[in-house]
């Protein structure tokens, strides 16, 4: 019971509770190469007729260096991610809770693993990969930089942080990068099961006692605005940053959608799982718009995201000593798969000469 059982809250007329529940990630899946039919050769070709760029064909530098830049940036999202929910696992309440914990957690560094290895079919090493974020040169997600404070919190990140997060990533996989987009078909079924697993601790925790009610709230007021803030900043209408990625990575089909599209499919998707649950969305300005067919809601702080983006949050500097510390701690497990792979691989050459020998 991972929250499948509330999926239609007693009304048959409520929607998915993710975007993975949309059967998007599998129209995705289904999607047919159709490059050798079509006789594509030139990149632009390529994107023109919905097709997936390969690690073997040319690419635009600019291209490629985006994509590094992107899919380096989440790989490390997803292994930074690993700390504020690692905090709760000796703390979990009850066994199944930690067991849960436990498998979503190893999800997460496995989901770095999948984009670790589409970022290197791009030319370039995970050791430079991580040098960069060790360096300060590639960020991770603004999200991360929060605390997790009580229990509830991990309530709070699974429903509205990987609800937010599948949302984004729902559209990636389609995107033109054909390493990326299958990285993340596997990778929104997992998440499909975080957001989920959110959703029914606090479901739990809203029909518990007013204790457990008052942390759950305390949690949402807390995680709704940075969740909002994740999808990045304003890239549409008359507050559109300038600069920004957008415009670029969609001519390319590595984003299908801008980042303010997306926010708002979030809001529109969790108001209604806010309402059944009974927690209380901390903004004064939300509401339906009939005319929009939307929710309205109301401004982020932007100045608290580019502050936290600069280092500045409040997780920051903990983050990063912990990685950094963790990585130099993790050195001779690495040492010891390479000797373990360099002594394997001479087994095997010595096998397959004395085999060609006799
Ligand atoms: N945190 C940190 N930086 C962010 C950000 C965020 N939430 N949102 C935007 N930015 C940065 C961009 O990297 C860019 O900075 P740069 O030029 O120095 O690289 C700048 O703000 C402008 O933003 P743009 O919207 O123009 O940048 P992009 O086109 O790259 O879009 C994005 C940003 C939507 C986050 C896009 O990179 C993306 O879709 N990335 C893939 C998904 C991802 O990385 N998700 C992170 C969370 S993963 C996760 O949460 C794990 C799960 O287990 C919960």
């Amino acid at each position: 019971m991972y929250g499948n059982d509330f999926g239609d809250f007693d009304d048959p007329g409520a929607g998915p509770l993710n975007a993975a529940d949309t059967g998007e990630v599998e129209a995705a899946a289904a999607h047919a190469d159709r490059r050798a039919e079509l006789d594509l050769s030139d990149f632009d070709a390529i994107i023109a007729a919905d097709q997936r760029i390969e690690p073997r064909d040319a690419m635009p530098e600019e291209y490629r260096q985006t994509l590094i830049r992107q899919i380096a940036q989440h790989a490390h999202s997803e292994i930074i991610g690993m700390q504020p929910e690692g905090n709760w696992l000796t703390r979990a309440p009850s066994l199944r809770r930690k067991a849960i914990l436990i498998a979503k957690v190893q999800d997460e560094a496995g989901h770095g693993l999948y984009l670790y290895s589409a970022a290197e079919t791009l030319g370039i090493t995970r050791e430079e990969l991580l040098d960069r974020l060790h360096n300060g040169k590639q960020k991770y997600s603004s999200i991360f930089n929060y605390p997790t404070l009580t229990w509830a919190d991990i309530g709070a990140i699974g429903w509205l942080v990987d609800g937010a997060a599948i949302m984004n990533q729902v559209p990636l996989c389609r995107c033109s990068y054909g390493p990326y987009a299958r990285a993340m078909i596997r990778t929104c079924k997992e998440e499909s099961f975080h957001q989920r697993q959110g959703f029914e601790a606090l479901w739990d925790l809203m029909r518990g006692t007013e204790a457990q009610q008052a942390m759950a709230q305390d949690a949402i007021n807390r995680w709704w605005w940075p969740a909002l803030a994740m999808f990045g900043p304003r890239d549409t209408g008359e507050h559109a940053v300038k600069g920004g990625h957008t415009a670029q990575s969609m001519a390319w089909g590595i984003k299908r959608f801008s980042n303010d599209e997306l926010r708002q499919r979030f809001v529109d998707m969790t108001v209604p799982q806010a309402e059944r649950l009974g927690l209380k969305l901390p903004d004064p300005e939300l509401k339906w718009n009939e005319e929009r067919g939307h929710y309205d809601f109301g401004e982020i702080d932007w100045d608290e995201f580019w502050r936290v983006l600069k280092g500045d949050g409040a997780c920051n500097a903990q983050r990063m000593e912990r990685r950094v510390t963790s990585h130099k701690q993790g050195a001779w497990v690495r040492d010891a798969a390479a000797a373990y792979a360099a002594k394997s691989e001479g087994r095997k050459a010595a096998a397959s000469n004395e085999g060609s020998a006799a």
